[in-house]
C-alpha cells in the first residue's frame, strides 16, 4: 500500500523493512498539516502539540474508521440466527447446511465471522509480486516469512467471509475472478493449480527486467504435497447453494458512501469518487 519501491520515500523505507523510518515519515507529513493536528487533538486529548503525535494515533484512527465503516454484522444470516426465519431463502438455507456440514467449510471458516484466524496452505496459484523471493522463483511464502518455519510455507490466514461477494477478485493475491472458481479451487486444488494459466501472469525479475523467473514445477510439487484442504465432492447444484449462502453474509445496512468518503481532506489531496 505504500507503493512500489523507487516510487516514493515511504515505499523505499518499507521495502527495506525499516518500519520506524516509514512511520516517522508518515507522522512528519501528517503533523505538518494544520487541519490534521486539530482533528487529532479533538479525539486524543493527550496530543497537545505536534511532538505528541505518534504513529499509534494515526493507526488507531484508521482502525476505528475501518471498524465503524466496514463492519458487516447485519446480514440475512445474522437476522436468521436472531430468529427471523424468513431472512434466508430456501437455497441459502441449503447452502448454510452444506457450509457447516458436508462441504466442511466451517473446518476453517468458523465462528461469528467465518474465520478461525489460523493459517493454511490452500495451494493458491502463487502469482503476483509476493513479498520475498522464494526458492522456486518469486512466489510468496506467506506465513513462513513471519514465523521462519518451513511448515508454514504458503500458508495464509483464513479470511472472514462477511461481505465476500462484494470483495472480489478473491484469494490473497486476487487470482480468482468468480466465487465459483474459488469454490472449485477449494474442492480440487490439484486440478485448479495444474490447469491454471500461468502464462497470463508473467513475473518481472528486478535484477533482470524482461526476464521472467518462475519454477512452476517446483511450486506445484511443493504446494500440493502439503496443502490443508479436506477432500470434498459437491455437485453443481450444491455449489450454487453454497454461493447463495455466501450472498447471505452480506450486510444489509452499510454506512452510506457519503459518510465513509469525505468531500475533502486536510492535505488538500483530491478525493476520488
Ligand atoms: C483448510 C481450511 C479451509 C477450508 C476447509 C475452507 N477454506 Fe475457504 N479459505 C481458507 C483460506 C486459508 C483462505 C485464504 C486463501 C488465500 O487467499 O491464500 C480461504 C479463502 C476463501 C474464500 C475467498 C475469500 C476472499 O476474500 O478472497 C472463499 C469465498 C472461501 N474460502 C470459501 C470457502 C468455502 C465455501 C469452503 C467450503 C467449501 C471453504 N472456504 C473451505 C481456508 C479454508
Amino acid at each position: 500500500m505504500a507503493g512500489q519501491k523507487g516510487s516514493n520515500e515511504i515505499a523505499d523505507a518499507a521495502a527495506k523493512d525499516d518500519k520506524v523510518k516509514a512511520w516517522n515519515i508518515v507522522v512528519n507529513r501528517v503533523k505538518n498539516i494544520d487541519g490534521y493536528m486539530s482533528l487529532f487533538q479533538e479525539v486524543y486529548p493527550s496530543v497537545k502539540s505536534k511532538n505528541d503525535l505518534g504513529i499509534q494515533h494515526i493507526a488507531n484512527a484508521l482502525a476505528h474508521y475501518e471498524d465503524k465503516g466496514y463492519r458487516a454484522v447485519d446480514s440475512p444470516y445474522d437476522r436468521y440466527k436472531e430468529g427471523e426465519l424468513t431472512a434466508l431463502n430456501f437455497e441459502a438455507k441449503k447452502g448454510m447446511k452444506l457450509f457447516y456440514g458436508k462441504a466442511k467449510c466451517s473446518q476453517c471458516h468458523t465462528g461469528k465471522f467465518q474465520t478461525d484466524g489460523k493459517f493454511y496452505n490452500l495451494a493458491i496459484p502463487p502469482v503476483g509480486p509476493g513479498k520475498e523471493k522464494g526458492l522456486g522463483g518469486k512466489e510468496d511464502f506467506g506465513r513462513e516469512l513471519v514465523t521462519k518455519k518451513i511448515s508454514d510455507r504458503y500458508k495464509f490466514r483464513t479470511p472472514t467471509l462477511r461481505n465476500v461477494v462484494l470483495t472480489g477478485p478473491w484469494g490473497h493475491n486476487g487470482i480468482f475472478q468468480t466465487l465459483e472458481e474459488v469454490i472449485d479451487h477449494h474442492l480440487n486444488p490439484e486440478e485448479s493449480l495444474f490447469n491454471f494459466n500461468f502464462n497470463s501472469f508473467l513475473y518481472l525479475d528486478d535484477e533482470d527486467p524482461g526476464h521472467t523467473v518462475f519454477d512452476m514445477t517446483f511450486v506445484k510439487e511443493n504446494m500440493l504435497t502439503s496443502h490443508d484442504l479436506p477432500r470434498v465432492d459437491l455437485n453443481n447444484q450444491e455449489k450454487e447453494y453454497l454461493i447463495e449462502f455466501l450472498y447471505a453474509l452480506t450486510d444489509l445496512n452499510p454506512l452510506p458512501r457519503e459518510v465513509l468518503i469525505p468531500e475533502s481532506v486536510p492535505s488538500g489531496l483530491p478525493v476520488k469518487d
